[in-house]
């Protein structure tokens, strides 16, 4: 077993020795050797660098030509090796170093740095990637200007683009060569900076700023599907205008450019100016993207268009700061989708992604605080916890300080910051010092990691008229932290009384009680309402105010109460979900004792209740028909998981309410049908999700009509959300229908890689003792590309990480599987590997049998030779 090279900490961050002011980049393209000239103006940052010695980074880089002022450095005065160039008497004042490389694009598997994709030119920079175009200070606390030239042969490459406003172009005479120069005025570290260069197709609009400034915007993609752009081009300018009416925010240069691209080991980046996408945030149309694509583009679009000011403008100190910028953004996208959108919708589904994959990671050995402090491979740390955990931890702060201070905060963030590389300390200190409010205990959100548990007694006293309310919160150990400290909770609430209107109190002791939020900060607290005119049903974390878990206990007729009266939407969600999730756990618990499932009345009354609730929006109706996933299950579940089991108990609730909820379903269905025009808006998406709920839940009987009903519902589709939705519906049930159905899909999409990435992942969700074979049978399909990350997510992404009962096969060859798949994947696309293991993170919590065989399979993956950094990282925290 390889043993790792030492860890990067927080608490070793030191200023850099050296810093670097301009950057001029010169690219003579040419798919196996692009010749790549560096020309940096250098200067000495500490005392220590005058000394003369000084480190540039690399990874894989090939050295032609170094010269120091013009002229070319003796060979006794520097070492260069692929990852390092040090250079041993640098002068004492300002100099300028010239550094030619050769690097080439179409080898790069890696994705990160310059690579090929589908003939285009492209780079990839953050993290870490600039330091594979050429040797640099690659490191986010180094910010310089750039002026970028790129050079191709015309015919190869008619679009030259980079960072910044075009400058000037033309052709090389004599040759069929043209060039293109950029200049970015704004300075910016390294891993912002990008170059494209290909053959692509382009639409165009334009925006006028707040301040009267015209933009051009641009979105490139493969030609053939400039038609399927427009929705992105209608989610820029809404991103653009949001973010200046919502936070006073203006885009800064002259022009803003998207390039869609098809191999991304990620979602997208926010290159200064220049954003690169995976074509699926850019593309859509209502034959080939559902309505979740939709959103997606619309959130992704925002996200990378936001980063301009919370990532460029102001970036990050060092790499333990991601959070700061990608926290802030999550949350700033997720905002602005909640204003496009229903807020009530988008708050649930946000909330549903945080529990399914920020959860589990807080809960394994996976877990690390929003901020870490240790890392090996900062790739391994774009995850849930910095992301999705970073922007509740922005939510909580807009809770505890009100939405008028919050704005305070973020203006005087903005005025300090910008043009800095920023830390967390920088950012709270700015709320801190617009409001007045002390964030000191706050803070600890960024350094304890793991999920805070809080449980919730309340009784009332009805002779005193007062409701005593005990909330105690504890977090428990995670890797690295065994002792935790009580934290500063948001607790959004209400008493809801008998007639289903929050109650009024007189007054409130034993803690501090904003309008509708507690601020628990101890790890105990009585509080104690006094004036309460009856027994109040308690509604507590209203709107998720915090990421936690809550237990309460509290009667199932109570829930039910709550299900029809709360007025906060998302408790309404919540309380049907709580009841669904009892009766699951029971459910399950009854499968393993091989008895018979019981259902608690409750429950299909709450849900018969809210779908026959025509005052409540279908998308939310739609939400609250969606029982927990068969991974909610095992997270609550927490110990001895036995996914057959689950997914037995969940197959027979579904029978049991399918069968109780009886021809309302059909009768809903069928006034929900009928309408064809396509169109993207939130409010349509709403009434096909509940249409397309509706039809899932009949199936669920599994009778011929249902069945056919299906059948009618997939050959009728007029757009890709009904048809996914029918073969998603076939599929899950695993009937033997499906396998007509999924070719005919195939056949019907065999031209369009985005939607045979649907296609992949339907087959590698059905949950049938087949579906490991097809599995691999599809690994050799034309359709299927291994080096293309999101066809290798869709297959084996899908498979690992949502087919519970098939990835976590007894047999353990789901594991094996995936071993054996992560490494030969590893030598090509180590990023895309790494995540995809992270299907291993609560290997722990499986019963024996199963915990053994993922162990075993783990453990042949970290005894193997030559893992890549990445891999060895995920795979020892794992097993730690
Ligand atoms: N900053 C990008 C975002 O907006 C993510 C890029 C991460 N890339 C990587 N190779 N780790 O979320
Ligand atoms: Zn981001």
């Amino acid at each position: 077993m390889k043993t790792e090279a030492a860890p990067f900490r927080l608490e070793d961050y030191r200023a850099p020795a050296f810093t670097i002011d301009t950057v001029a980049l010169d690219f003579q393209l040419d798919p196996p050797a692009t010749r790549v000239t560096a020309t940096l103006s250098i200067r000495a940052n500490t005392e220590e660098a005058r000394k003369g010695r000084l480190e540039l980074i690399g990874d894989e880089i090939v050295l032609k030509g170094l010269k120091l002022d013009g002229v070319a450095v003796p060979a006794s005065h520097y070492i260069a090796t692929p990852s390092l160039l040090t250079l041993t008497d640098v002068p004492k004042g300002p100099f300028t170093l010239e550094i030619e490389t050769i690097v080439d694009p179409a080898a790069n598997t890696k994705l990160m740095g310059l690579y090929r994709t589908s003939g285009t030119y492209c780079t990839q920079c953050e993290a870490e990637g600039f330091r594979r175009i050429t040797y640099f200070l690659d490191r986010p606390d180094v910010l310089a200007v750039y002026t970028t030239r790129l050079e191709a042969e015309k015919s190869d490459a008619p679009i030259l683009l980079a960072n910044g406003n075009p400058v000037e172009s033309g052709d090389i005479p004599g040759t069929d060569r043209h060039f293109a120069i950029w200049h970015d005025p704004f300075p910016k570290p390294s891993y912002l900076f990008a170059m494209v260069a290909g053959d692509l197709g382009v639409i165009t609009d334009r925006f006028t700023t707040m301040s009267g400034r015209d933009v051009e915007l641009r979105i490139y993609c493969e030609h053939g599907k400039e038609a399927r752009c427009t929705y992105a081009m209608d989610a820029l300018k809404r991103s653009m205008k949001w973010d200046e009416d919502v936070f006073g925010l203006e885009y800064d240069l002259d022009i803003f450019v998207i390039v869609a691209v098809s191999d991304f080991n990620m979602g997208a980046m926010e290159n200064k100016g220049l954003n690169v996408f995976n074509d699926k945030y850019v593309l859509a149309d209502p034959d080939a993207a559902t309505d979740a694509d939709y959103a997606n583009v619309e959130g992704v679009i925002a996200h990378e268009y936001f980063h301009n000011w919370t990532g460029n403008r102001i970036t990050c100190r060092d790499w333990f700061q991601l959070c700061l910028k990608e926290g802030l953004t999550v949350f700033r996208d997720q905002e602005f989708s909640s204003d496009m959108r229903s807020r009530a919708v988008k708050r649930i589904a946000d909330v549903r992604t945080l529990q399914a994959r920020q959860f589990p990671e807080d809960g394994g050995p996976l877990a690390h605080p929003v901020r870490p402090e240790i890392y090996h491979e900062i790739s391994n740390f774009y995850t849930p916890t910095v992301y999705e955990k970073g922007a509740e931890v922005v939510r909580m702060l807009k809770s505890i300080l009100g939405p008028d201070d919050f704005r305070k905060g973020m203006d005087l963030y903005v005025k300090r910051h910008d043009g800095d590389a920023a830390t967390i300390e920088d950012f709270l200190a700015s709320f801190a010092d617009a409001t007045g409010v002390d964030l000191s205990q706050f803070k600890l959100w960024y350094s304890q990691a793991g999920t805070p548990q809080i449980v919730a007694r309340g009784a009332y006293d009805e002779a005193a008229k007062s409701y005593k309310l005990t909330l105690t919160q504890s977090l428990a150990a995670t890797p690295g932290q065994s002792q935790k400290r009580p934290m500063h909770m948001p607790i959004r609430f209400g008493l809801i009384g008998p007639n289903g209107d929050d109650m009024d109190y007189a007054s409130v002791s034993g803690g501090r009680v904003d309008r509708d939020i507690i601020h628990l900060t101890e790890a105990s607290q009585t509080l104690v309402f006094e004036g309460v005119g009856g027994r109040p049903v308690p509604s507590l974390l209203r709107g998720f105010s915090a990421p936690v878990r809550l237990a309460i206990d509290i009667s199932a007729s109570d829930l039910l109460f709550q299900a029809r009266t709360d007025t906060d939407p998302f408790n309404r969600w919540q309380a049907v979900q709580t009841l669904a999730m009892r009766n699951l756990v029971a459910g399950t618990a009854e499968q393993i004792a091989g008895r018979a499932p019981k259902v608690e009345p409750a429950l299909i009354d709450a849900l018969g209740g809210v779908l026959d609730n025509d005052t409540l929006e279908p998308a939310f109706r739609a939400q609250v028909l969606q029982l927990p996933s068969e991974a909610d299950i095992a997270r609550e579940l927490g110990q001895d998981v036995d996914p057959e089991a689950i997914a037995a108990a969940r197959t027979a609730l579904r029978l049991a309410i399918s069968t109780g909820l009886g021809d309302r379903l059909e009768r809903h269905y069928a006034r929900l049908s009928g309408e064809t025009d396509f169109h993207p808006d939130a409010t349509s998406a709403g009434r096909r999700a509940l249409r397309n709920t509706l039809l899932d839940l009949r199936l669920a009987r599994r009778s011929p009509d249902a069945i056919a009903a299906a059948l009618t519902h997939f050959e009728a589709a007029t757009n890709m959300t009904d048809r996914l939705a029918a073969l998603a519906t076939i599929t899950q049930a695993a009937l033997p229908e499906r396998r007509a159905v999924l070719d005919a899909f195939h056949d019907r999409y065999a031209n369009d890689a985005l939607v045979l990435d649907k296609w992949l992942t339907l087959e590698a969700t059905v949950p049938a003792p087949d579906t490991l074979d097809r599995v691999k049978a599809l690994l050799k399909h034309p359709s299927y590309s291994p080096n293309n990350p999101n066809r290798v997510r869709a297959l084996v992404g899908s498979f690992a990480g949502a087919n519970q009962t098939q990835f976590n096969r007894a047999d353990g060859a789901g594991y094996d599987f995936l071993a054996d798949f992560a490494l030969d994947l590893d030598k090509r696309n180590p990023q895309t590997t790494a995540r995809l293991l992270v299907s291993f993170r609560s290997w722990r919590a499986l019963e024996p049998v199963r915990r053994a065989r993922a162990e075993a399979a783990l453990r042949r993956i970290a005894a193997a030779k030559d893992l890549s950094p990445d891999t060895l990282d995920i795979v020892t925290r794992t097993l730690a």
